[in-house]
């Protein structure tokens, strides 16, 4: 039997090498039309070589989709910074992926983002939970009101 249980995974990594923004478009819309169908939504972030992505959705869905993206050879060294049960209600309610572009951010989110990129490899300390969830919860404020921003492909 399927567990539709709502789940929440969160992880950074590293791109391979830099990502044109043509590349992430491409990205984006083939994950927006595959977790449009799981019932998945989450936010992709990308900045300077670097990757946050949050995923909620029916739990078992979640870990098949998160099994390809594990593996997809864009990314590597993919450090988990939260994996629970989303009891709390989805954090980005329908968005099949908001997309942030962080180089619109205020410094002080890159810098915050900078900490999670960092954190769980040296090993020194672990990124509370709390944390976490306030850096999404403002990243999802900044978001535009359409569900389906890109980067823009003029500036690719
Ligand atoms: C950083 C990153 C994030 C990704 N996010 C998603 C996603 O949210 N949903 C998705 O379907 N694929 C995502 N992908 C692509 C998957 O790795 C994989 O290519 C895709 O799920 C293949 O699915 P398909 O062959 O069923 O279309 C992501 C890839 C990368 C590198």
């Amino acid at each position: 039997m399927s567990d539709r249980r709502p789940h929440r995974l969160c992880y950074v990594s590293d791109a391979i090498r830099p990502m044109a923004k043509s590349e992430l478009i491409g990205l984006l819309a083939r994950a927006r039309r595959n977790n449009a169908s799981d019932s998945i939504t989450g936010l992709l972030l990308y900045s300077e070589g670097h990757f946050m992505q949050l995923l909620e959705g029916p739990v078992d869905r979640l870990w098949r989709r998160f099994d390809r993206i594990r593996v997809d050879g864009r990314h590597r060294d993919l450090r988990m910074i939260l994996d629970e049960p989303a009891l709390d209600g989805r954090l980005f309610p329908g968005w099949p992926m908001g997309w942030l572009d962080l180089g619109r951010a205020a410094p002080l989110d890159r810098d915050r983002l900078q900490r999670m990129v960092d954190a769980p490899r040296d090993g020194s300390d672990t990124i509370g939970r709390a944390e976490v969830i306030a850096l999404l919860r403002d990243f999802r404020n900044q978001l535009p009101k359409r569900h389906d921003n890109a980067p823009s492909p003029a500036a690719a």
